[in-house]
């Protein structure tokens, strides 16, 4: 016999398995920061090195602006614009790359993702804490300069060109019982989940449901995104501010509007809650939920259908 059947090659596979894992390509990641923070920052500094050293995979923390400021005032479509253009300019990351974000930086993610043309293919995203559904709180900013004058433009027409032009978290503050005002005057989120129906664009769809794998992590205690489940993409129904729909349950899901349904039900999406406030995820939870996904796929069941189909 000339050709080997399936079972041997699958058989030679895992013998080979041992001298093959080291050699297979690790895949980067980036990290995406949440707002008020910094790549500079000793926190987000330790997280990107942690998770690289359990992964052996590189990580890159990239910055937006100047930090901590744009973070809060830059617009998130010009957010998402600059991170696209530095990870087309990243030769690191041309083969494909994986995608951590935290907090806000999920729809800067998402963003490139959906929108970054010609950029190099993102293939697991992990989101940890993200407002994917919208938040029906702006995040507490505390005190300081930079606060009073956040404060004072939250306390002005949200979804006003002007607020929207200079406050990040008014393009995704989605209040359940003022949605015509938001479909109508906020200027990020309903385009990202192609929430206006006559504004739907296939091409974000076709992109976010390539993904290889979605992992939304949720956190039990979180105080700071209203709802909660906005990590998982649940949240109120529209006109009311209860109960809280879970994302199955939601016309984003049901209608397929980005192919959250589509990548759920291929298997892709790894819903995870875990104790903890906002963003206090536990090393044990780093290692178990985020780990994996960022570890070098050496022989995914994807590859070893790929060489048995051959
Ligand atoms: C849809 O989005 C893609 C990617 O940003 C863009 O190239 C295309 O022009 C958009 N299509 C429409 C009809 O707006």
């Amino acid at each position: 016999m000339a050709t080997p059947a399936p079972r041997d090659v699958a058989v030679l596979l895992l013998l080979l398995f041992p001298v093959l894992a080291p050699v297979a390509s690790a895949v980067p990641f980036i990290v995406l920061h949440g707002i008020g923070d910094e790549c500079g920052n000793d926190g987000l500094a330790s997280f990107t090195e942690m998770l690289g050293e359990w992964s052996g995979s590189k990580g890159y923390c990239i910055e937006i602006g100047k930090g901590a400021l744009d973070s809060w005032l830059m617009p998130l479509q010009e957010q998402a614009n600059t991170v696209c253009k530095k990870v087309k300019k990243m030769k690191e990351l041309s083969e494909g790359y994986n995608i951590v974000g935290l907090s806000q930086g999920n729809l800067i993610g998402r963003a490139v993702i959906e929108y970054c043309d010609c950029g190099p293919p993102v293939k697991n995203f992990i989101s940890i804490g993200g407002p994917h559904a919208g938040t029906a709180s702006v995040p507490l900013c505390g005190s300081g300069f930079l606060c009073i004058l956040i404060d004072n433009l939250i306390k002005l027409e949200i979804y006003s060109d002007y607020v929207q032009a200079h406050l990040a978290p008014s393009g995704y503050l989605k209040i359940p019982t003022d949605m015509e005002d938001y479909l109508k005057g906020c200027r990020f989120l309903p385009k990202l989940n192609n929430e206006i129906p006559s504004e739907r664009n296939a091409t974000y769809k076709e992109r976010f449901s390539s993904l290889e794998n979605l992992v939304l992590i949720m956190f039990e205690d979180d105080a700071v995104l209203i709802p909660r489940e906005t990590a998982w993409f649940g949240y109120y129904p529209d006109g009311s501010f209860n109960p809280v729909l879970p994302p199955q349950e939601t016309k984003l899901y049901t209608e397929d509007w980005i192919g959250l349904k589509t990548l759920d039900e291929a298997g892709r999406v790894k819903f995870v809650s875990v104790p903890g406030g906002h963003l206090r995820i536990s090393r044990s939870d780093m290692k178990k939920y985020i780990v994996p996904y960022l570890k070098p796929d050496a022989l995914s069941k994807q590859s070893i259908r790929r060489i048995l189909s051959v």
